[in-house]
């Protein structure tokens, strides 16, 4: 989604923003724009498509400066556009802005500022507005604090936006409200961003803008005001991820590179929640036993791939810690007045901490009296500073758009919770707690040796990827799997997929399979194996192809599929870390083979901070 940098000091801000902009080119997007404050004047340049584009269009044109800010705009409101790109600037091209987020009053806005200030405007952005309000009240202040101040008590919405006059070339003013912003601390320069690894190159020391907090940045000076104006003190939040951890190493993709990365997250993420004698330790995590007895009810809410991990994380609370609990997609959660209230433990599960429907969610949630602990990736992020308590996933940055590892780390939280609920609680016995545990522990070695035997998946890939459509089944946790493997396949190759439990087939989505149909049968579970090979025969016997996903013991499935991709043996409650690899690869190389961008598919963003 869209992304912001802003640079001052004594550097070239051109070179600077460029290279911040690019390392924001996984969020998504579709155009990109840098403004420079130069000798009293705004140059501003942007375009559709790369950045690589807008590099090849500013490189000969005289765009040097130390003071700038840029941006990557995945478009909510106009068509991508050169025209539609950030930075907008006023009439008179006295101030440039670039802003995240949606103005809600935009029309009404514009219509203001027609009617009292003749302003015409030249994109059909919301964003657009900003620069005219702040160009208004700049005139009548002369100070770009103050103008920006009086443009943001008239606008509604969300929004994170920096801000650059002509007439100030010594600071950059930004405002922030329920969009990521951030500003970072360098020597004789200073920075703005929307996401740490914009500014990873140069800092490592930053300040988290809160909501409603305005920060004006100079280059050897960072002020925060609050909402009533008043500077605020912030520690200094230091960064621990460095730069090559956000960089390809060899491989081809993010993807396949956070493909073959996830047995050393679920090892890390395992190794920060099990003490000495191997119990879970929630050391930083404030529920207590008397806590656990009081919840009665737990909702898992999150979007895309974080609610697929609520899917199974649902089968691991309910089984071991027996707490009913609902999973939900935040962007229904957060409209149909859920039935929350203080017995409720509201579970919110974001890689990025930031999506726009899971922090509503959880304002929702908190409203009613809910306590929140969050499932996060991103240290620091929005969602993580509102919670009562933090469950990090140690996936690490994860920068392909189709989410792999921040999945498998997800899941090993939700098994933790759940065994650590269910033991404290007294309801999980301690023998099944520990074996449990141990199958956990061996989960990084399995996996990494299934990832060993990629090339059987790429030939299976070589055979399928010009099909145009595909089903995913599954039942227990083998069919919050299927969502997943779907969403891999569908997001990064654009084939046509859905995932449905595989009982409810026959409820409909059988009339779709004909002869050829590629059907992916997860059957991992020893529980539900028979009622799985069934659904497979039914889909068989209507000329489907079948790829079946079952445990190495269960070789009864030969009879049935077509082609079967064993995983290592292990308990069937965390099947689906491994289950998943084998859905992510497939999904992968079929893209690679149909030549699709998948680092950055079509129409998405990594971090989705707009409704
Ligand atoms: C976007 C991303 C997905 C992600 C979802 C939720 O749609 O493309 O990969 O699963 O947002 O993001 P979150 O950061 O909250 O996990």
């Amino acid at each position: 989604m869209c992304g912001i940098v802003g640079y001052i000091g004594d550097g070239n801000a051109r070179k600077i923003i460029l290279d911040g902009l690019k390392r924001l080119e996984y969020r998504g997007y579709d155009s990109s724009g840098v403004a420079i404050v130069k000798n009293g004047r705004i140059v501003v340049e942007k375009t559709v498509g790369r950045i690589a584009n807008l590099e090849e269009k500013i490189i000969s044109l005289p765009f040097d400066g130390n003071v700038g800010i840029g941006h990557t705009r995945w478009a909510t409101h106009g068509a991508p556009s050169d025209a539609n790109a950030h930075p907008h600037m006023n009439g008179d091209g006295s101030i440039a802005v670039v802003h995240n987020g949606i103005i809600e009053n935009y029309v009404e806005l514009q219509e203001w500022l027609r009617e009292k200030h003749g302003v015409v405007f030249k994109s059909e952005t919301d964003s657009e507005v900003i620069a005219h309000l702040i160009g208004v009240f700049y005139k009548d202040k002369g100070s770009l604090l103050e103008a920006v101040y009086q443009a943001v008590s008239m606008m509604r919405g969300a929004y994170a936006v920096c801000a650059v006059a002509a007439a100030e070339p010594d600071k950059i003013v930004a405002v922030r409200k329920d969009t990521p912003l951030i500003a970072g601390i360098g020597e004789d320069c200073n920075f703005l961003a929307s996401d740490i690894p914009a500014l990873l190159k140069y800092v490592k020391k930053i300040y988290l803008i809160e909501n409603n907090e305005t920060v004006m940045v100079e280059k050897n000076r960072i002020t925060i005001f609050d909402e009533g104006r008043k500077r605020v003190r912030r520690d200094v939040f230091n960064v621990t991820w460095n730069a090559d951890a956000a960089e390809k190493d060899g491989y081809d993709h993010f993807m396949h590179k956070e493909i073959h990365e996830q047995p050393k997250g679920i090892f890390e993420t395992l190794r920060r929640r099990l003490d000495e004698n191997g119990l879970i330790c929630l050391d930083g995590i404030s529920l207590t036993k008397e806590d656990l007895f009081g919840i009665n009810k737990i909702y898992l809410v999150a979007c895309g791939t974080a609610y697929h991990a609520g899917l199974v994380g649902k089968y691991a609370i309910e089984k071991f810690a027996g707490i009913p609990v609902e999973t939900d997609i935040a962007s229904e959660f957060r409209y149909r007045d859920p039935f929350v209230d203080d017995r409720t433990l509201f579970i919110c599960v974001s890689q990025s901490g930031e999506t726009l429907d899971t922090m509503a969610a959880l304002r929702e949630a908190k409203r009613k009296g809910a306590r929140i602990l969050s499932v996060v990736n991103v240290v620091g992020s929005s969602i993580a500073r509102e919670s009562d308590d933090v469950f990090y996933t140690w996936a690490g940055p994860e920068i392909a758009v189709a989410s792999t590892k921040a999945y498998t780390t997800q899941l090993v939280c939700m098994y933790l919770l759940a065994l650590y609920m269910g033991y404290t609680k007294g309801v999980l016995p301690e023998g099944e707690y520990r074996r449990i545990i141990e199958e956990l522990r061996e989960t990084p070695e399995k996996l990494e040796k299934f990832l060993e035997n990629e090339g059987s998946i790429l030939k299976l890939a070589k055979k399928l990827y010009k099909k145009e459509q595909a089903f995913f089944i599954g039942r227990g946790p083998d069919c919050g799997v299927s969502y997943e493997g779907s969403l891999k396949l569908k997001e990064i190759s654009y084939i046509n997929s859905f995932a449905i439990a595989a009982g409810e087939l026959k409820h409909g989505t059988i009339a779709l399979i004909e002869e050829g149909s590629l059907v992916v049968a997860l059957a991992t579970q020893d529980r539900l194996f028979k009622k799985m090979l069934s659904n497979i025969q039914e889909v068989k016997a209507r000329g489907a192809y079948v790829i079946g996903i079952a445990k190495e013991s269960n070789h009864e499935i030969e009879q049935h599929a077509d082609y079967v991709i064993y995983i290592p043996e292990t308990a069937d409650e965390v099947t689906p870390l491994l289950a998943v690899a084998p859905l992510q690869l497939l999904a992968y190389h079929i893209a690679k083979l149909r030549g699709c961008d998948i680092d950055k598919p079509k129409n998405l963003a990594k971090s989705v901070t707009v409704e």
